[in-house]
């Protein structure tokens, strides 16, 4: 009986572990040296949702479709930090024009290195 409880215990930390450390640390690779919390990638998929997708999820102008590693493979060696900073400030490049914020200034940086890790994330 004593080893039966043991074992349940034992399982019960197992099972529950990820769900805890999924909550609260850094635990999902972006990009080699770019981690967030899932928490933080459902946010930037529900920012991507709202303002980003109107050109990231066709490419329309210009901008790097989500999903196609191919329009990003030569951005992502940029960094996150050069990519989250230019989706905050806007970007001029070869393709077209990328608005500050994606054109929503109500959108907290956070929120769009949010949508951004999101983006990348999906585009590998
Ligand atoms: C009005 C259309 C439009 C919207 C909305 C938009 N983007 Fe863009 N984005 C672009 C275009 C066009 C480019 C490519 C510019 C180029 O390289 O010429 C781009 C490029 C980018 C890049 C790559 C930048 C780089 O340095 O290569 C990131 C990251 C990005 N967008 C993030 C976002 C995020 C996050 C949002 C939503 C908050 C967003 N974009 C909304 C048009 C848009």
């Amino acid at each position: 009986m004593k080893r039966y409880f043991s074992f349940l215990i034992v399982s019960g930390i197992l099972v529950l572990f990820p769900y805890f450390q999924a909550a609260s640390e850094d635990n999902v690779q972006v990009t080699a040296d770019y981690k967030v919390t899932g928490e933080k990638l459902n946010t930037g998929e529900k920012i991507y949702n709202q303002s980003c997708k109107a050109c990231h999820g066709t490419g329309v102008a210009g901008a790097p479709k989500i999903g196609d590693s191919s329009a990003w493979q030569e951005r992502i060696p940029k960094g996150m930090t050069t990519l989250i900073e230019n989706s905050v400030q806007g970007f001029k490049g070869d393709q077209g024009y990328m608005p500050p914020k994606g054109g929503n200034s109500k959108l907290t940086e956070e929120e769009v290195a949010a949508a951004a890790a999101y983006m990348v994330f999906h585009s590998k």
